[in-house]
């Protein structure tokens, strides 16, 4: 028998040591009782990370969408599988049960299939978040199409390079999009990067802004006269568990984007398995992801996860600042949300605003709080506890990436007792290991290194599309034997993790080993401090120095900056020592980020060293305005 819920935290460790003792046993157990599968696997897993070659379940069968969908009709077919909160609070919200999702993506797939597409072809999905965009994720596994989500910030060219490198038959998007007070023209997008991509057969439109967009004949089709003409019946085609379910492209440090290629049936056991117990999901919960499915985050923990567990998921298509800074908590008011999970960047923007924006709501159906994307800083964490949890909802700092699929490295709550800044332990089955820079396992406690994985997890990313060779260089070379995940970690004194950032953000200062994280914690940390970035810049004696870019609270006063700077550093020196202290300081208008959400410390690191003459690719930037903002004001 398996335990599918942990609930306390002599429970997670027994199941921890079955899940490394036995990994077969332990996940044959979980997909056997859990899941629907059409045939059962041959061989739970197969391995080799010197080719590298991953599989789970081989010779398995089954539907992802039999599981996300089907099983749950006959008894929750009346139950909210998605509640779709507009960008306009005016609008009303829309509710779509179980029986009515199956009959939207058995018309949705219909369409697909009339349109020519078939078993292992890509569609590229360009779409606002929509409820369309969950159903056409759900029509493409139904019929056994890949996927390929492009988040629709994109720009046309970014699209285009993510549409070609995957050879794309079809594109669905909509006419436009709501952004807050904007409306963005992402057909007119979708027309540009299309000129460049032969591979494109048609190109479905979801209507949402009603806005005069151009229709190219034989090839643009609107999608609600297809949906109103097709049957709400659509047998699932049946998929092999390594049969690849998704593409979804992340940026590397170089080159080109990554498209990492994920299959089927290990990636719905984990996503279903993390779901349940990182958010101890119960029936009847409402659970609220922020994130954009644009992202894996939305892939794993608003569709496949919530869904494989027949749980009710809330879609919010807005932004945290329309029509004013309270939204989010409207949002949580209004369907009692119970589970919420969003960014680190988010809740420093909302904590800058002030605590009278959630005053006005009760919050007090919250029970679990989460965060990811990177690491949080102190000060943010406990805003996030104090004011939302009001202490009483455990945070779960969940530690993962893109090529992970699933959640690694978090707390269980009600479990694991958390720690702010920690992402504390492994999930069942994560064997992480700290490496030093020659390629030896750091072992014990109290001591940090590089992050990797040493044994296979069933939602990892089994390749790049087009690239085995890219992969395996990316995550198999750097440490024999072993998944790198490009990120740095300490382990403390108890074994808990903490993430200190990617190791290429590391700076060697003096010969010593800073991470840029916890040098930004204590920046934040002072009063007038909203957000940091620390990069290193060539120095002659050091070999490098720190650079800080600190943006202010906005509190309408003028500050006497040297102040401000001497004040900074005395911080800093008194958590982390004067090895850590900024020898420049600049206060800028903001830090640019990616739409995800993530500082990119590459462009802060050209400025810094005044080599700005190619800042690389910055069509990923969401705030480009302040690039050029700081680079006026370098120091
Ligand atoms: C990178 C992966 C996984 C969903 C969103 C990001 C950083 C992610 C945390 C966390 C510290 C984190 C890592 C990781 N990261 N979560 N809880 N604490 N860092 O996916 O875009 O593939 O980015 O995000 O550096 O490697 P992604």
């Amino acid at each position: 028998m398996s335990n599918y819920h942990i609930k306390n935290f002599p429970e997670y460790f027994h199941e921890y040591r079955k899940s490394v003792r036995n990994p077969e046993l332990f996940w044959e157990e979980i997909a056997e009782e859990h899941f629907l599968w059409r045939k059962k696997w041959d061989n739970v897993l197969n391995w080799d990370f010197t080719k590298p070659e991953v599989k789970w379940f081989e010779g398995a069968q089954l539907n992802i969408t039999e599981n996300c969908i089907d099983r749950h009709l006959y008894t929750n077919g009346n139950k909210n599988a998605i509640i779709f909160e507009p960008n306009n609070p005016e609008e009303p919200t829309e509710y779509i049960t179980y029986n009515q999702l199956s009959e939207r993506v058995n018309q949705f797939a219909n369409v697909l299939k009339s349109k020519g597409i078939k078993k292992g072809d890509r569609v590229c999905i360009y779409l606002p978040m929509i409820p369309e965009l969950a159903i056409s994720l759900l029509a493409c596994a139904r019929i056994g199409a890949i996927h390929s989500v492009v988040f629709a910030g994109f720009s046309a060219q970014a699209l285009a390079t993510r549409i070609q490198d995957s050879d794309c038959k079809m594109v669905i998007t909509s006419d436009g999009s709501y952004r807050g007070a904007k409306t963005i023209d992402l057909k007119g997008i979708v027309d540009d990067a299309l000129e460049s991509c032969p591979t494109i057969e048609s190109c479905l439109v979801a209507k949402r802004i009603n806005s005069n967009i151009s229709m190219k004949e034989g090839r643009d089709f609107w999608l609600q006269p297809l949906l109103d003409e097709a049957s709400k019946d659509c047998e699932p085609e049946i998929m092999d568990s390594e049969d690849p379910l998704f593409i979804l492209y992340t940026s590397g440090s170089t080159g080109k984007p990554k498209g990492m290629v994920h299959t089927t049936g290990g990636y719905m056991v984990y996503t279903a398995f993390t779901f349940k117990n990182v958010f101890q999901y119960r029936e009847g919960d409402v659970y609220w992801c922020t994130a954009d499915i644009g992202w894996i985050t939305g892939h794993s923990y608003i569709v496949y996860g919530p869904l494989a567990n027949g749980a009710t998921t809330l879609m919010f298509e807005g932004v945290p600042s329309y029509p004013d800074f309270g939204r989010f908590w409207e949002v949580v008011e209004k369907h009692k949300v119970n589970q919420f999970y969003t960014a680190p960047t988010a809740i420093r923007a909302l904590a800058k605003e002030g605590v009278e924006h959630l005053e006005k709501y009760d919050l007090s159906s919250i029970k679990v709080l989460g965060t990811v994307g990177e690491p949080i800083n102190e000060e943010a964490w406990h805003w996030y506890d104090d004011n939302v949890g009001k202490k009483k909802a455990p945070i779960v700092d969940t530690w993962w990436q893109t090529e992970t699929g699933g959640i690694m490295i978090t707390p269980i709550p009600f479990s694991t007792p958390t720690k702010p800044t920690y992402a504390t332990l492994p999930f069942l089955g994560i064997q992480p290991a700290l490496m030093d820079e020659n390629g030896k396992e750091i072992k014990g406690n109290q001591v940090d290194g590089r992050l990797c994985i040493k044994f296979p997890w069933p939602s990892m990313a089994r390749t790049i599309w087009g690239n085995h060779q890219r992969y395996k260089e990316t995550y198999f070379s750097a440490f024999e034997n072993k998944y790198f995940t490009g990120d740095g970690a300490l382990r403390d004194e108890v074994g808990y993790y903490r993430i200190t950032g990617r190791v290429d953000d590391v700076i060697i200062v003096s010969g010593h080993n800073l991470g840029t994280a916890p040098i930004e914690d204590a920046i934040n940390e002072h009063p007038a401090v909203a957000e940091s970035a620390i990069v290193g810049f060539p120095h002659d004696i050091k070999g490098n120095a720190l650079y800080g870019y600190v943006t202010l609270k906005d509190t309408g006063e003028s500050r006497d900056q040297d102040n401000l700077r001497k004040e900074i550093n005395q911080m800093i020196t008194e958590q982390i020592g004067p090895i850590a202290k900024l020898d420049k300081i600049q206060f800028t208008s903001g830090l640019p980020k990616t739409r995800s959400g993530k500082i990119m410390r590459r462009i802060l690191r050209k400025i810094a060293s005044r080599d700005t003459s190619n800042l690389g690719d910055t069509s990923t930037l969401l705030n480009p305005e302040v690039v050029q903002d700081i680079m006026d004001n370098v120091l």
